[in-house]
């Protein structure tokens, strides 16, 4: 299983959000996005490895076979939109000393776009949980079943962390710098 991040955020709105953001940034793309894709990575690999006879077994397995392709995909686009087209501009802003109204005008529609997101994100982790009883193997689950649910659980702990550096620290410090 990839190791959990465990790095402290800086706090939000400091008086040093200019010089906050790059290392904010720097964080969360090489904890939480490098941890994400490892995660998702080993969880599709694992739903794809389920049994025939035990996608039978239970019905809600296919299902979650689905779900965690759609996680996979939704968050691999999420993560490459941030990645390419909003947190470059973020980084360029914090390095510019005159940042003003248009600019935070700039910003606001993909922040909100991407806070969209995270919460469609979290709509599919709740469907996760309620397919697989909140991750919890079945007495008869093989080891690559069981291994899916670590993988699930492990990447939905470090979720919460991650969209909260960016909801509640990130996005404020960075519509607060004009
Ligand atoms: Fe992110
Ligand atoms: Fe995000």
């Amino acid at each position: 299983m990839p190791q959990k991040p465990s790095e402290t955020a800086p706090a939000a709105r400091s008086p040093s959000a200019a010089s906050s953001i790059p290392a904010l940034l720097d964080l969360i793309l090489d904890t939480h996005h490098v941890f994400a894709r490892d995660a998702l990575l080993r969880a599709r690999e694992c739903a794809e490895g389920i049994s025939p006879a035990d996608l039978q077994r239970d019905e809600r397995l296919p299902k979650l076979q689905e779900a965690v392709a759609a996680l996979d995909d939704e968050m691999l686009t999420h993560m490459h939109r941030e990645e390419v087209m909003l947190f470059p501009v973020l980084r360029q802003m914090a390095a510019s000393a005159e940042v003003d109204g248009v600019d935070m005008e700039i910003i606001r529609p993909p922040i909100e776009c991407m806070e969209r997101e995270h919460g469609f994100i979290d709509e599919l982790l709740d469907y996760i949980r309620q397919l697989s009883d909140d991750f919890r193997p079945p007495a008869w689950a093989a080891p690559v079943h069981r291994e899916l649910l670590e993988e699930l659980a492990a990447f939905a702990a470090d979720t919460v962390e991650h969209v909260r550096k960016e909801n509640e620290i990130l996005f404020p410090m960075a519509l607060g710098l004009a």
